[in-house]
């Protein structure tokens, strides 16, 4: 089955959770295309699922999937898809809702909370001293959660024939 998993990343998290998603629905004997919405502006839609991810930067979701979900909510709304986040709130079933349209989160097959980072070495300075100040530590911190991944990955595969 052909799947497509668009994202978009501010500081490289979704990217790696999306790959880590992608190898895994490849195992499963899927063709996967990765799509980097930031570098794709036009997207044409020709497979039999699509996963959209993004994560939640100052409470909001990264405004090019935002983008994304808007300009193909139609075509969205009429195929398999699965929703995933990225955040460090732990009620993301919350913040999730605040990200994505209500009827398309309805329809998916699957829907995932992938956990977050905080990498350091790509926010600019006030942005690093500022978080390093309210997470109180200047160590890398990676919480993804690859077994949310996995639970994912299972359930698109059991979405298609
Ligand atoms: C400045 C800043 C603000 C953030 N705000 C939120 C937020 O409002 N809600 C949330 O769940 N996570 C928040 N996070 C955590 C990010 O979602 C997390 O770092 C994630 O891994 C970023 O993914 P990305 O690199 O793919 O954009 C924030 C992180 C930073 C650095």
């Amino acid at each position: 089955m052909k799947i497509l998993i668009a994202y978009a990343t501010r500081f490289g998290t979704t990217e790696k959770c999306a790959g880590m998603l992608a190898e895994i629905l490849k195992e499963k004997g899927n063709e996967v295309k990765l799509m980097d919405l930031k570098k794709n502006k036009s997207v044409k839609i020709q497979n039999d699922l699509v996963v959209v991810g993004g994560s939640f930067v100052a409470f909001r979701m990264n405004a090019i999937v935002k983008r994304f979900v808007k300009r193909n909510l139609d075509t969205l709304l009429n195929m398999k898809t699965g929703i995933f986040m990225c955040g460090a709130d732990e009620d993301w079933e919350k913040e999730i809702k605040k990200g994505f349209p209500e009827e398309l989160l309805d329809k998916a097959v699957a829907k995932g909370y992938f956990g977050f980072e905080m990498n350091w070495d790509k926010m600019n300075p006030m942005v690093r001293n500022i978080m390093q100040k309210a997470w109180k530590t200047t160590e890398p911190v990676s919480k993804i959660n690859i077994e949310n991944i996995r639970k994912f990955a299972e359930e698109i595969a059991e979405a298609l024939p």
